[in-house]
C-alpha cells in the first residue's frame, strides 16, 4: 500500500524523489514525505493529503539540498492519517531516517523495550520501531546495524535508510514486500514498483525476501542477512515511459480498457504453438497433473471473480473438481488440502496480503502451488512453486480490467493444457484453440459494437441500486461487472444468479429498478429469459448484455449492449468489456476520481 523510493547519485536529490512518489500515487496514500542528506545532516520534510502539497512546501525540492535521500507514500494501517505519522521518521539522535512499506507485527513489544531504553516516540507508527532500532544497534558500521534490526523485526517490510555518517550511501531491505533497485550512470535507485524507476532506468534488480542492498552512486551491493555478498542479475524493463503514462486517454482506466486486445494478445501468442497450448515454466507440474484430485483457486476481488469465470473451462476440459475460494476466508478456514491438491493462485499485483497468506497456508499443507501474477518478481511469483505471468504490462488504475482479462486469458490456457497433458483433449480440439486464439479480435469487436454506452450511462448513471443477473459463466461476469459499477462509480451494484431472484431478491425490484442481464449462453437461454421476464413484469428497466441476432432478448429488453458470439466456455474476457465501460462512463457522468477511487488501493499489501 505505501510505497518507498530512494535515490543516491551527482543530481539533487529531492526533485527525483518527488517525481518517483508521483509515480507511485496510483498505490494510494494519505501522506508523503522525503528525507535528503546535505553534507551529514539529514533534513525531513513531510506532509499530511498529496504529494502536490509536499511540492509545494519544498518548491518542487528546488529548497532541499543534497545528492542522497529517501521517499515515501503512506497508506495508514497503524496510526491515523497526519504529519506526525508519515514517513520517513528520524532516529532521536538524527543520525537515521528510515521508509518503510509493510507491517511490523511485533511493533508493540519493541515499542515498549526502546521507550524503557529511553528513546522517545514521535509518532503512533509500526515502522518508528525500526528507526530508534537503528540507532541502538548503531556501533560505526550501518550495515551491521541493519542486519541486527532486521532480525528484530517480524512481519512484512520493504525499508529504506540514509545514515548521516555515511553520505552518499542508501539501504534497502526487502522482507514480504516488493522491492526493485534502478541502476544508473553516477546514480542508483530503489523503489517499491518498477513505475516510479522506468523513466530513469530500464536495468533493475529485484530483491527478493531476507537480501540487503547498499547503494552509492557508483556501485550496488547486495548481501543477505549472515552479511555475506550475494551476484543478482538485472532485468531489463521492456516497457515503454509511455505504457506507464495515460496514452492520450483521459485516464488509465479507459487506456487500460482499450489495451486488452493486445494485452490478452501478448499473454496468449507465446503459449499457442503447433496447435495446441505451451507452457515450458510448468515442465515440473506436467508429471504431477494425473495425481490431481482437486483444483482450488484462490485470490480477491476481481482476480477472484477470474477465477469464478475460468472454472467452468479448467472443470470441464480436465476432469478435476474445481473449487474458488476467496483468499481471506482460504487463509482461516483450515481447507481439506493436501498434495493431491493443485492451488492456483491469482493476483495482478502479487502483494496481496490475503493471497500471500493462502500460499503459505495450502503450501504448507502440501498443495502445489501455481501463480497467476502479472508483476514480475513479485511476492506470489517468488513463493509459488510454479508462476505463469500474465503480460499485461503495467496496470496503474486501481480498477483492473486488462488484470482481469489477462488472467481469465491464463485459465483458459491452463484448462486446454491440462487437458492435453491428461489426454483429455477429446473432440473440438482445434474449434477451442480456435476460439481462444481469436479473443483478442473478440475483444476489440465487443469494444466496437458498444459505441451506445457514453449515451446509455447518461440514462443509468443517478440510479442508486443497479442488478446484474446472469447464469454459469454470464452470472461469473456479472460478478466483476458489479464489482467495476460499485469501486468507480459508487453506485450500489449487486450481482444475483438470475436463478436465485426468486428466492428473496426479486422482493427489491421496484418500479424503473435497472437490471442488467447477462445472456450470453444459448443453452441456457430460455432461463434466463424467463428471468429477465420476471424482473420485467414488476417494472423492471432491463439492459440486456447479449449478441445481435439474439431475437428473443431483443424484444423483451429496453435497452442492449453487444458482444460477438463466443463459445460460452471462452467468452467472459469478451463479455466484460461493455461492462467496464459501462462503468466507467457512469463514473465519468458521476464525476468520480476514475483512476484513484476513494478508500481503495491498487495493492492491499495488509490484511
Ligand atoms: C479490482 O478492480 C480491485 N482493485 C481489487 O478487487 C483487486 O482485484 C484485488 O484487490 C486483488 O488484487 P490483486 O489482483 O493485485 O491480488
Amino acid at each position: 500500500m505505501c510505497g518507498i523510493v530512494g535515490y543516491t547519485g551527482v543530481q539533487s536529490a529531492a526533485p527525483i524523489l518527488l517525481d518517483g512518489l508521483k509515480k507511485l500515487e496510483y498505490r494510494g496514500y494519505d501522506s508523503a514525505g522525503v528525507a535528503v542528506m546535505d553534507q551529514n545532516v539529514i533534513a525531513v520534510h513531510k506532509v499530511r493529503g498529496r504529494i502536490a502539497a509536499l511540492c509545494e512546501k519544498i518548491q518542487d525540492g528546488a529548497a532541499v539540498p543534497g545528492f542522497t535521500g529517501i521517499g515515501h507514500t503512506r497508506w495508514a494501517t497503524h496510526g491515523a492519517p497526519t504529519e506526525e505519522n508519515a514517513h520517513p521518521h528520524l532516529s532521536n539522535d538524527g543520525r537515521f531516517a528510515v521508509v518503510h512499506n509493510g507491517i511490523i507485527e511485533n511493533y508493540l513489544p519493541l515499542r515498549e523495550e526502546l521507550i524503557r531504553e529511553g528513546y522517545h516516540f514521535q509518532s503512533e507508527t509500526d515502522t518508528e520501531v525500526i528507526v530508534h532500532l537503528m540507532e541502538r544497534y548503531y556501533k560505526g558500521n550501518v550495515r551491521q546495524a541493519l542486519i541486527k534490526t532486521a532480525n528484530r523485526l517480524q512481519g512484512s517490510y520493504a525499508l529504506g535508510v540514509i545514515c548521516s555518517e555515511e553520505p552518499g550511501r542508501i539501504y534497502a531491505v526487502r522482507e514480504a514486500s516488493p522491492l526493485i533497485l534502478g541502476m544508473g550512470v553516477e546514480e542508483n535507485f530503489f523503489a517499491s514498483d518498477v513505475t516510479a524507476l522506468v523513466n530513469r532506468s530500464r536495468n533493475v534488480i529485484y530483491l527478493e525476501d531476507g537480501e540487503f542492498a547498499e547503494l552509492s552512486k557508483e556501485s550496488i551491493r547486495i548481501f543477505d542477512c549472515t552479511g555475506r555478498q550475494i551476484d543478482k542479475k538485472a532485468t531489463r524493463i521492456l516497457w515503454d515511459v509511455q505504457a506507464a503514462e495515460k496514452g492520450g486517454y483521459e485516464h488509465f482506466m479507459l487506456k487500460e480498457i482499450m489495451e486488452q486486445p493486445g494485452a490478452v494478445k501478448a499473454t496468449l501468442a507465446p503459449r499457442l504453438k503447433n496447435g495446441g497450448v505451451e507452457f515450458e515454466e510448468l515442465a515440473g507440474l506436467v508429471p504431477q497433473l494425473a495425481s490431481l484430485r482437486k483444483i482450488v483457486i484462490t485470490a480477491c476481488g476481481s482476480a477472484y471473480y477470474a477465477g469464478c469465470a475460468g472454472r467452468y473451462a479448467l472443470e470441464r476440459l480436465c476432469g478435476i473438481p474445481v473449487e474458488v475460494e476467496l483468499a481471506s476466508e482460504l487463509r482461516y478456514s483450515d481447507p481439506l488440502i493436501d498434495e493431491h491438491t493443485l492451488l492456483i493462485l491469482i493476483s495482478q499485483s502479487g502483494e496481496t496480503a490475503d493471497t500471500i497468506a493462502a500460499l503459505r497456508e495450502c503450501k504448507a499443507k502440501g498443495a502445489k502451488t501455481l501463480a497467476v501474477v502479472n508483476v514480475v518478481g513479485s511476492s506470489v511469483a517468488t513463493l509459488a512453486d510454479y508462476t505463469v505471468y500474465t503480460w499485461a504490462g503495467p496496470e496503474i488504475a486501481v480498477a483492473t480490467t486488462k488484470g482481469y482479462t489477462t488472467q481469465v486469458a491464463v485459465l483458459y490456457l491452463l484448462a486446454l493444457f491440462f487437458a492435453r497433458c491428461l489426454n483429455r483433449a477429446g473432440d473440438g480440439w482445434e474449434r477451442m484453440i480456435e476460439a481462444v486464439q481469436s479473443l483478442p479480435r473478440r475483444i476489440q469487436q465487443a469494444i466496437d459494437m458498444n459505441a451506445s454506452i457514453p449515451a446509455l450511462a447518461k440514462k443509468y448513471h443517478k440510479n442508486p441500486d443497479i442488478f446484474f443477473i446472469g447464469r454459469n459463466t454470464d452470472y461469473a461476469v456479472a460478478l466483476e461487472g458489479a464489482l467495476k459499477m460499485k469501486e468507480i462509480s459508487y453506485l450500489h451494484a449487486e450481482a444475483y444468479a438470475a436463478g436465485e431472484l426468486k428466492h428473496g431478491t426479486i422482493a427489491l425490484i421496484e418500479e424503473h429498478q435497472p437490471v442488467i442481464a447477462l445472456c450470453c449462453n444459448p443453452a441456457i437461454m430460455e432461463k434466463t429469459l424467463s428471468n429477465v421476464v420476471e424482473v420485467k413484469s414488476r417494472g423492471a428497466e432491463v439492459l440486456a448484455l447479449t449478441y445481435r441476432d439474439n431475437q428473443k432478448i431483443l424484444s423483451v429488453a429496453d435497452d442492449l449492449l453487444f458482444i460477438p458470439r463466443v463459445d460460452p466456455l471462452f467468452s467472459a474476457a469478451v463479455e466484460i468489456l461493455p461492462l467496464q465501460l459501462l462503468a466507467y462512463y457512469v463514473a465519468k457522468e458521476n464525476g468520480c476520481d476514475i483512476d484513484k477511487p476513494k478508500n481503495l488501493a491498487k495493492s492491499v499489501t495488509v490484511e
